[in-house]
């Protein structure tokens, strides 16, 4: 397995964190792993290729209003058709791993039969990956469920979740001689509450009820791939993306401040956390939910199969937030600049995005925003919450258990000005991903057994409900040409993972 298991660190919680440096070198661990991640339905375009049929992102696509500019996935990056050339960027850029994920909707168009077009696709990008030393690292679901298994219900029925575990295991047959990182998930919670209560993602429903059924249910599916894959594979490095907050209350003298910041951070972070990596639902949280007959959709051995042990837990961060039991007072930075109550990674306009939050229990928590700077998503710039963020995980969730952490995203959208010569000098986003990468050390220094970090992302990509507007990548994308060029932040990034450390 990658990380070797078992290595607990003992805290002092009441310990100061180190202060990031601003400056000045700072290396990194031997074997620190340097990566960039992607996802299938973001890059690849080929949509109706190979066999591939619709998956509910094709089908949330062709809903009016619902994407920005009426932006879709037909072309994309046009990544699979050029994923040579894109595996020739990523030792461009001295890339020791690269995160992408498979596509359910190419590898089983149906829900239910394996296409052997779409799995030789992947086979064909493995190769690659090797031939060019670059450790592929995959992810099983990266929000693209097959529109056939949606119209038969999708994550909140109980069913999808053995359908993942079988998808999970013919993607092993073909791939799990050569992949030896596995996740499941990227962030369930984008999956269950953005797609079935807020309706800002696919496949737009609005419900309470459908949002938590569909966490549970993925959880679940998320559990049995695991228990399968282990079975099949006891030496892969199993395990699952999250993404995750850091919960602040506005006003930590006020109770009601604190509590609201305590039920943000139940439905944002602890809802996934701890079944999977304590074995049971937060009682407050429960409590919390109660009227939403949320105790139904749990059965009987459920949680066993959920927490059932993991290798690595990928954390994406991007941003946290300031909480309050009350809404912000008008001072000329109105509520929701970051994101309006849980959208950190929501579009924060759009017609779709307005009809609804993506917390089954919204009332009494509001998001403020600090007044820091923020990014092209209207996401505040908060690098030290990612150093108080890794070490409470060590801490309280994976230490006790040596499950290895990993950055798996984090970055940036900015407005990138392309010069005469074609050139992006994005001073911006390469002083986030340094800042970020500084926060990280102070993590590791103060315990945390962090090992690798993932920028989001290797290229510009369609950004969800925000199409194409939104350039996350090391790498520009012109969408007409597709031509690709590397950013002064890839540039730099290059010689930080050459280095194993950020220059002085
Ligand atoms: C998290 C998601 O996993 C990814 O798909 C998305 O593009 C980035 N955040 C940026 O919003």
């Amino acid at each position: 397995r990658l990380p070797a298991p078992g290595t607990t660190v003992p805290f002092t919680p009441t310990a100061p964190l180190p202060a990031p440096a601003d400056t000045g070198r700072v290396a990194f661990p031997d074997g620190f792993l340097w990566g960039t991640a992607t996802a299938a339905f973001q890059i690849e375009g080929a949509s109706s290729e190979g066999g591939r049929q619709d998956s509910i992102w094709d089908a949330f696509c062709r809903i009016p209003g619902a994407v920005r500019n009426g932006d879709d996935g037909t072309v994309a990056c046009d990544h699979y058709h050029r994923y040579r050339e894109d595996v020739a960027l990523m030792k461009r850029l001295n890339l020791d791993t690269y995160r992408f994920s498979t596509s359910w909707a190419r590898i089983m168009p149906d829900g239910k039969t394996v296409n052997a077009e779409g799995l030789d696709f992947y086979s064909r990008l493995v190769d690659e990956l090797l031939a060019a030393d670059v450790l592929p690292w995959l992810t099983l679901y990266h929000w693209d469920l097959p529109q056939a298994l949606e119209e038969l219900g999708g994550w909140p029925s109980r069913d999808t979740a053995y359908r993942f575990a079988d998808y999970a295991v013919a993607v092993h047959e073909a791939l799990g001689d050569r992949v030896r990182v596995w996740t499941t998930l990227n962030e369930p919670w984008c999956s269950a509450f953005l797609g079935y209560t807020s309706g800002a993602h696919a496949p737009g429903k609005k419900s309470p009820e459908l949002g938590l059924a569909a966490a549970h249910h993925l959880m679940l599916g998320h559990g049995l791939a695991v228990e399968a894959l282990r079975e099949r594979d006891p030496e892969a490095s199993l395990g699952i993306t999250l993404n995750f907050t850091v919960s602040d209350p506005v006003d930590p003298s006020d109770p009601a401040d604190v509590d609201a910041a305590r039920r943000d951070d139940g439905m944002f972070n602890r809802i996934f956390l701890d079944p999977i990596l304590r074995g049971a639902y937060p009682q407050d949280l429960l409590d919390d939910v109660a009227h939403l007959g949320f105790a139904d959709v749990v059965r009987a051995g459920d949680l066993e199969t959920i927490s059932t042990p993991i290798d690595v837990l990928g954390v994406n961060y991007y941003n946290g937030g300031a909480v309050s039991a009350r809404p912000q007072q008008a001072q000329g930075t109105p509520e929701g600049t970051a994101g309006p109550d849980g959208a950190r990674e929501t579009p924060t306009d759009g017609p779709v995005w307005e009809t609804g939050s993506p917390n089954p229990v919204p009332d009494g928590i509001h998001h403020h925003s600090r007044g820091l700077p923020t990014t092209d998503m209207g996401w505040e710039v908060q690098p030290e919450g990612l150093t108080r963020l890794l070490v409470r995980l060590q801490q309280d969730y994976t230490g006790p258990r040596g499950t290895a952490l990993f950055v798996t995203e984090n970055g940036a959208a900015y407005p990138d000005v392309v010069q005469p010569d074609g050139s992006v000098d994005d001073q911006d986003r390469l002083a986030f991903i340094d800042a970020h990468l500084r926060a990280l050390k102070a993590a590791i220094d103060a315990g945390a057994d962090v090992r690798g970090y993932f920028a989001w992302s290797l290229m510009d990509n369609f950004e969800w409900a925000l199409g194409y507007s939104k350039r996350f990548g090391l790498v520009r994308v012109d969408y007409e040409t597709q031509e690709r060029t590397v950013k002064a932040s890839g540039r730099w990034y290059a010689q930080v993972a050459r280095d194993n450390a950020l220059p002085a």
